[in-house]
């Protein structure tokens, strides 16, 4: 037993009760009818304990369903590099040295089930929950530092793609890149997920990233576009399939134990925040579109501007309450944080909030897990399990739940600063973005990839594709080709040998 268990435990009354507040002397026999039965129909007790069971899951995410959280704080350094941060955001959890915001942060894996093997190659979720003075913060990123596709619209397909077949109900290497070989863009993505980078050794020693570019809004309304980075302060830790396989022949839960064991060892997880920026235009000077999902910045030309730390120092008290009922969204920002005109950013910002509405309920922001530590002010109302009125408590006159009124109720916040009003103008159209170069980062990853990471990476990628059939094989080594001739020819060479 823990400290805080045992005070728990010593200061109050343990008397079972019901969630009617009955307390329960007996709770070991059903009413019936003599000692044999039948059972009865009233019976309260049996039938809420019965039926609360029935009910003891909500739906699993449709994607990251298998995770891992834990609470910690962020430590702001005051500045972005080495300027003042207010230089490029007026966001107040970044402005003074030293200042702490509580966080909540889910790792997660993502195309298996809740309790799916943690050694799968699959990118990792890293969503982290800023509970900042001026509300929540989520910061819903991944391991590795891009992504399959560009354009919302194909997110579906992927998943189904990745998930197991709708008749075999097993994830079938024919189906992945049947999707992955129509998809030019995927090219850079795959190429970091077959390689060791795509089964990370745990949680504590795995890199995170915003992926989709955002804006830092400062106090004069200026915005730039930027990434996020999560740096371990324990450095990256991958695994070769080999390995994988072997932990995963003892334990398939080896990262949510490594989380939960090192944070009660008191070995706190700590990452170093990490930003890149540009100025908020089109860059034509560039090859890619820096609102591009599928590529990445170059640190040598945008270096990483370190802005603060985040340590993880307290396990869940109930890992349903606060890891499975955790709800992060790509569209939750504070004032000084914005988003950038990224299709696939703009695509994740309905869907997150729209699928937790769903899977955990019309009120989820009310659940402690999920509940701002800032005030909560609304008129919204209502709905399944409404736990409280959220204007009540800061004073709200309880009959008015509508703005504007002169009878007591909410009151519109002062304007935090200038309006960012980024002037939009176009045809409307259903069109790809123009600089899509879809093989030249690929190509260069491969390039830069040392001897172990290629060899395991052409490895990994022909023993899956020498079960494909064989057009699937020549389109996935003709765009292999097409990011580096070597990288192509020893696929192909691989495939080929596979067949004798
Ligand atoms: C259009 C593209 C995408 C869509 C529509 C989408 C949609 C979703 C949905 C519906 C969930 C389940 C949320 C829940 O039930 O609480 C989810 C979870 C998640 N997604 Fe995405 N996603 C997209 C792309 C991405 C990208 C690019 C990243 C990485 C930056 C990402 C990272 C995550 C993470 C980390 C979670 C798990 C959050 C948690 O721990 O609860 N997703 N996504």
């Amino acid at each position: 037993m823990t400290d805080e268990q045992q005070q728990n435990s010593g200061n109050q009354d343990q008397t079972l009760t019901n969630r009617q507040g009955h307390p329960i002397s007996d709770n070991q026999n059903t009413r019936t009818v003599g000692d044999r039965g039948p059972t009865v129909l009233e019976n309260y007790n049996f039938l809420e304990k019965i039926t609360h069971f029935d009910r003891e899951r909500i739906p699993e995410r449709v994607v990251h369903a298998r995770g891992a959280g834990a609470h910690g704080y962020f430590e702001a350094y005051g500045t972005i590099g080495n300027e003042p941060a207010s230089k490029y955001t007026r966001a107040k959890l970044f402005q003074e040295k030293g200042k702490i915001t509580p966080v909540f942060v889910r790792f997660s894996s993502v195309i298996h089930g809740g309790h799916s093997p943690e050694t799968l190659r699959d990118p990792r979720g890293f969503a982290t929950k800023f509970y900042t003075e001026d509300g929540n913060w989520d910061l819903v990123g991944n391991n590795l530092k891009i992504f399959f596709i560009r354009d919302p619209i194909k997110f579906p397909d992927l998943v189904h793609a990745f998930k197991p077949d709708p008749v075999t109900n097993r994830q079938d290497v024919n189906r992945i890149f049947d999707f992955i070989s129509h998809i030019p863009e995927a090219m850079h993505m795959i190429t970091w997920l077959f390689s060791p980078w795509g089964i990370p050794a745990n949680y504590r020693q795995m890199e995170g990233s915003g992926v989709n570019t955002y804006k830092m809004v400062n106090a004069d309304g200026v915005g730039h576009i930027v990434k996020y980075f999560w740096v371990p302060k324990a450095g990256v830790k991958n695994l070769t399939l080999a390995q994988a396989e072997e932990v995963q022949a003892k334990n398939f839960n080896h990262a949510t134990q490594d989380l939960y064991e090192a944070i009660e060892r008191g070995d706190y997880p700590e990452w170093e925040f990490c930003v890149q920026i540009m100025s908020d235009d089109e860059h034509p000077e560039l090859d890619f579109d820096p609102l591009d999902p599928t590529k990445i910045w170059s640190p040598e030309q945008f270096p990483l501007l370190p802005i603060g730390r985040m340590v993880l120092d307290k396990n869940p008290t109930n890992y349903f309450a606060e890891v499975e009922q955790a709800a992060f969204g790509a569209g939750v920002l504070v004032d000084g944080l914005d988003f950038s005109d990224d299709k696939l950013l703009q695509g994740r910002t309905f869907s997150y909030s729209d699928t937790q509405r769903y899977r955990v309920g019309t009120n989820y922001l009310q659940l402690p897990i999920n509940r701002a530590k800032a005030q909560v002010a609304t008129n919204l109302r209502d709905g399944q399990m409404a736990y409280h009125v959220d204007g009540v408590e800061a004073g709200e006159n309880p009959h008015v739940n509508y703005e504007p009124s002169s009878m007591g109720g909410l009151k519109e916040a002062p304007k935090a600063g200038k309006d960012r009003t980024p002037y939009v103008q176009g045809p409307v159209v259903r069109q790809k973005i123009s600089r899509t170069n879809d093989y030249k980062q690929a190509g260069e990853r491969y390039r830069t990839f040392q001897d172990s990471e290629r060899d395991d990476l052409i490895l990994n990628l022909v023993t899956a594709l020498k079960t494909c059939n064989p057009d699937i094989q020549e389109r996935m080594v003709g765009h292999l080709m097409q990011c580096d001739a070597e990288y192509g020819t020893r696929v192909k060479e691989g495939l080929e040998q596979a067949k004798m």
